[in-house]
């Protein structure tokens, strides 16, 4: 016993240290466990590290401002490797007994994860997929998938609107990685939109597996587009965009969140394309709730500005912790549970740094969208809101 202690007190310091002040004498009992599925490696790793940077700041935020709740925070990394996704989730609920799963990125992974969840009766929460499926197949993912963003049929409509109203393009070339859900609604939304308004679209298809874009990028341009819609992520989006510096001149690019690394433009390079995104939550946007996290958030990383990715990891954070005292003062002050979590996380209402969250019946909020516009940083153009 006497030689366990040594360890057993190292392990309280480094979580300690890890995951902000360990709160001691508490009323509420035992912490909630939080298991943390992220992909902190591989091809999506700034997602990763970036959520994971989010929801530290509002732990230690939390811990320090209330000692009536305290959250066990276990953090799985994914890979960016779909195949990991379950086996993570599994671990964090069957050997870390996690109360709630926040995570993942990518929708196609968090319907992985998702799975899982509704076999183990463990609610799950994402801070960033956006794919509708993911809430609307309850049959396939359960009814305790909740998210803090808005869905693709949302971001997909927005990004129809803005290429059609203030890009005026009527021909439009979608590139889709058929291989992801993300990709493959969004690219289905937005041409809802845009052929609903009077434009027309030609999809072309890729996988992140592919070696080379050279050949894609040279047919996309050679169809002559007026906008081209890259409906992926920033690992393929930035080569695509590099390569198309003299065959899409003059072409606006546009996307959706899933552009939204701090990688992008170092990936693209120097490059004329104008390139649009839509996204939750630009470090450039002057509202003062924004403003108060890039302060708290360059405090914490050496400067850095904080991507959507780190403001829905902070909100997801905090929707863990309203809905964890929502929960206990429901139940006489206990430590909640999975079910009650999710029961709580039904009609939750909290305002975070992405915009004010009402989780509705859908589990979805209504949430405001920003078109940025990645030009050497990543420019504030403008706020919708839903209708
Ligand atoms: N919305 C993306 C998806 O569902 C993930 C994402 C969110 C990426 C926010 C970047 C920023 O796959």
């Amino acid at each position: 016993m006497r030689r366990l202690l040594p360890s057993f007190r190292l392990a309280v310091l480094v979580a300690a240290a890890l995951f902000g002040a360990v709160p001691e004498g508490r009323a509420g009992g035992d912490p909630v466990v939080v298991g943390v599925v992220l992909p902190m490696s591989g091809d999506n790793a700034t997602f990763g590290e970036e959520s994971w940077n989010g929801i530290k700041i509002a732990e230690a935020e939390i811990a320090k401002k209330d000692p009536s709740v305290a959250f066990k925070l276990i953090l799985a990394d994914e890979q960016s490797k779909r195949e990991q996704v379950g086996p993570a989730t599994k671990t964090l609920i069957e050997n870390n007994r996690a109360a709630i799963v926040v995570g993942s990125v990518a929708s196609s992974n968090t319907m992985q994860a998702a799975i899982v969840c509704k076999e183990a009766g463990v609610p799950i929460l994402t801070p960033a997929s956006t794919n509708d499926k993911l809430t609307s197949e309850v049959e396939k993912y359960g009814e305790d998938v909740f998210r803090v963003c808005f869905q693709d049929s949302f971001q997909g409509t927005m990004l129809g609107r803005f290429a059609t109203k203030t890009l005026k393009a009527k021909k439009a070339v979608a590139l889709v990685d058929k291989g992801q859900a993300y990709s493959v609604g969004l690219a289905a939304q937005f041409e809802k939109e845009f052929v609903a308004l009077g434009g027309t679209v030609v999809t072309e298809y890729y996988t992140s597996a592919d070696k080379d874009y050279t050949t894609l990028v040279q047919k996309v341009g050679g169809l002559k587009p007026e906008v081209i819609l890259i409906s992926g992520y920033y690992p393929q989006a930035g080569p695509m965009i590099k390569l198309g510096k003299d065959a899409w001149k003059g072409v606006p690019v546009i996307g959706g969140d899933g552009l939204d690394s701090p990688d992008l433009l170092p990936l693209a390079g120097e490059t004329d394309i104008k390139v649009y995104f839509t996204s939750h939550f630009v470090a450039s946007d002057t509202d003062p709730l924004v403003q108060g996290f890039v302060t708290k958030y360059q405090e914490a990383y050496a400067g850095a500005d904080p991507g959507a990715m780190a403001a829905l990891g902070y909100d997801a954070m905090y929707a863990v912790y309203e809905a964890a005292k929502k929960a206990m003062a429901a139940n006489g002050g206990a430590t909640p549970t999975g079910k009650q979590l999710a029961a709580a996380l039904r009609g939750l209402e909290f305002t975070g740094v992405t915009g004010k969250i009402v989780i509705g019946p859908d589990r979805t909020p209504r949430k405001a969208v920003v078109i940025v516009q990645a030009a050497g940083n990543f420019q504030f153009v403008e706020k919708i809101l839903p209708e």
